[in-house]
């Protein structure tokens, strides 16, 4: 493809994985709307063009085709557009706003990471990922969806088999024998509870899914559990890597977490300002419809375009210092949740959790700091998150 002489045709994996950064300065500056032969994208990475492809879904469709996520899931929020997706958003949303969940923070939350802390207080050191961030998102979203059945081993087995068919873009026939069974698997295994659910409502969200009218209709019970594996994919890692990126960032600075821990209610621009700093979950994926041109790039019809949602974050044409972490920067929207239709729907979720968690270990950890001796390792670009992160403090 002649497109691959410019900037975008000498980017490697390896670097985009390494440090995608200087790489989307580069692109930003150069070539805002590029070619990347090496992950077979269009990689656009200014702010004012990643809000166009968000937003105009006429343009740039989430409905891709082939698409990775409907082959798994079935036909989903993620995979679907217009009237169709609408009627699924308006459907599931009101679980997820404050009016549903505001108690979460305080009775679900705040509980599940006490008790985790509980475990290695006594220590004086924590691998955060292992031992909170990531167990934490399983139980909350456990006790969220109403899978009080399913063991966090089931959760994370689901996770591991569902996100191995959404990411086979290369049609590995093994790798999707394993979504496939992965798939039939939450179906068998939430078959009993969506019955039960549809006999006896409570306060989850599988309930919610079930018993939810918009203008008279509801959704069918494949359409439930097709949404329910989207949210096992998009709510446990991306959850527990934003638990993980907003206190190393946070620890990073301490000057700033001095702040935090004397006024908690500073939470919450700490994990906006480290998931704007940092996006765990890089990009928006979308397919043109139509021959499009975008910021003077001609684009043909069927072009599969990587919306670079940690490059708008940091673009310095909306921003300033964008490669710095500063917690009382003027409060603008980010992108770490997207934006147009495709707005993640458990933000709000993700927040409680974060800053929640956070709070907690500023309250409860004297002397919380980053270990120095085992910095962590941040790699990806299309999902960044350190695997480990080590942290010491004064024994309770
Ligand atoms: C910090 C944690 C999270 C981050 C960074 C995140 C990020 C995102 C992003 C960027 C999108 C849009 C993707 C696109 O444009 O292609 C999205 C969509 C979505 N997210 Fe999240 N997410 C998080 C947590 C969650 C949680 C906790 C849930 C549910 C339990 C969830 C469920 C969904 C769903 C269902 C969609 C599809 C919405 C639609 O297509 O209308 N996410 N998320």
């Amino acid at each position: 493809m002649s497109e691959a002489v410019g900037v975008g045709g000498s980017v490697t994996l390896e670097e985009l994985e390494r440090d995608p950064y200087p790489i989307y300065a580069r692109l930003r500056d150069e070539e805002p709307v590029s070619w990347v032969e090496s992950v077979g994208l269009w990689l656009v990475t200014r702010w004012d063009d990643v809000q166009t492809v968000d937003k105009d879904s006429a343009a740039f469709t989430g409905e891709t085709e082939p698409s990775t996520l409907n082959r798994t899931f079935g036909k989903n929020l993620l995979g679907s557009e217009g009237a169709y997706h609408d009627r699924v958003k308006a459907i599931i949303h009101p679980w997820f706003r404050t009016g549903a969940i505001g108690h979460f923070p305080g009775e679900v939350i705040g509980p599940l990471v006490r008790e985790l802390i509980a475990g290695f207080s006594e220590r004086g050191e924590v691998d955060l990922v292992a031992q909170l961030a990531e167990p934490l998102s399983v139980r909350v979203l456990r006790r969220a969806t109403g899978l009080e059945e399913v063991d966090d081993d089931t959760l994370r087995r689901w996770f591991a088999g569902l996100a191995e068919g959404a990411a086979n873009f290369e049609g590995d026939p093994a790798k999707q024998e394993l979504a496939d069974a992965t798939s039939r698997d939450v179906d068998e295994r939430t078959a009993p509870i969506l019955d039960r659910l549809a006999r006896e409502p409570d306060d989850t969200l599988l309930s919610s899914m079930i018993h939810t009218r918009v203008d008279g209709e509801g959704l069918s019970r494949a359409e439930i559990q097709a949404n329910l594996k989207v949210m096992i994919v998009g709510g446990l890692q991306a959850v527990s890597d934003a638990i993980a990126i907003t206190v190393w960032a946070l620890l990073s600075h301490p000057e700033q977490a001095a702040l935090v821990r004397a006024d908690p209610e500073l939470a919450a621009p700490a994990v906006e300002e480290a998931l704007r700093w940092h996006s765990p979950v890089g990009t928006s994926t979308r397919q043109t419809t139509a021959e499009t041109e975008l910021a003077g790039v001609a684009l043909p019809a069927g072009a599969l375009i990587a919306a670079v949602l940690a490059s708008a974050n940091r673009d310095p044409r909306h921003w300033d210092r964008p490669d710095a972490y500063v917690l009382d920067r003027p409060r603008r929207p980010h992108l770490a949740f997207a934006a147009g239709p495709h707005v993640c729907v458990g933000s709000l979720l993700a927040r409680f959790e974060a800053r929640t968690a956070l709070q907690e270990l500023l309250g409860a950890l004297g002397g919380l700091r980053l270990d120095p001796a085992r910095p962590p390792v941040f790699t990806g670009w299309e999902f960044r998150s350190p695997q480990h992160l080590h942290l010491l403090f004064d024994p309770a």
